[in-house]
């Protein structure tokens, strides 16, 4: 737990194909980058005193490590899109499951309204708390859950 001295740090972690976000089927996930998404929350987290590190990546044994450095580099919660990785991996839940902090997992689209394997999360039985389909703004919404959340249970 972070002391008044020190700003509370969250980790948001992108997962698999999020690098192209803005040119992949932008009808689904809009037209904004990555960069633009995560610029946008850093200003965020920048006004309300947060440390934000931000990372994406394709390969889920990359994501398991940046989850499991955050058990002990003082990360207090987890903003995670896991991707296509929400449907199938269950290596990610237990490295989260490891995890001490709040971890909150968004979705750019609202995985309910598509195909059926997007509508179950392994992710979820985690989570703390689940926000898709509001497009990038559903990380600010996380991160001000977070911040919010921040100190009580
Ligand atoms: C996604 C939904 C997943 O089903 C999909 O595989 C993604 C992105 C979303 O943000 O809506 O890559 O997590």
């Amino acid at each position: 737990m972070p002391s008044a001295a020190q700003p509370l740090k969250v980790l948001v972690l992108h997962g698999p194909n999020l690098n192209l976000l803005g040119t992949r089927q932008p009808e689904i996930y809009g037209s904004e980058t990555l960069s633009d998404v995560n610029r946008a929350l850093e200003r965020r987290a920048e006004a309300a005193g947060v440390a934000l590190v931000c990372r994406q990546s394709n390969h889920e044994g990359e994501l398991i490590d940046a989850i499991q450095a955050a058990r002990t580099d003082g990360t207090a919660a987890i903003i995670i899109n896991p991707a296509a990785y929400t449907h199938t991996s269950v290596a990610i839940l237990d490295a989260l499951n490891a995890f001490d902090g709040r971890v909150i997992e968004v979705h750019l689209s609202n995985v309910h309204q598509r195909e059926a394997f997007r509508q179950h999360s392994y992710v979820s039985l985690r989570a703390d708390g689940v926000i898709a389909g509001l497009g990038s703004q559903g990380y600010h919404a996380a991160l001000e859950a977070v911040v919010a959340q921040h100190g009580s249970a």
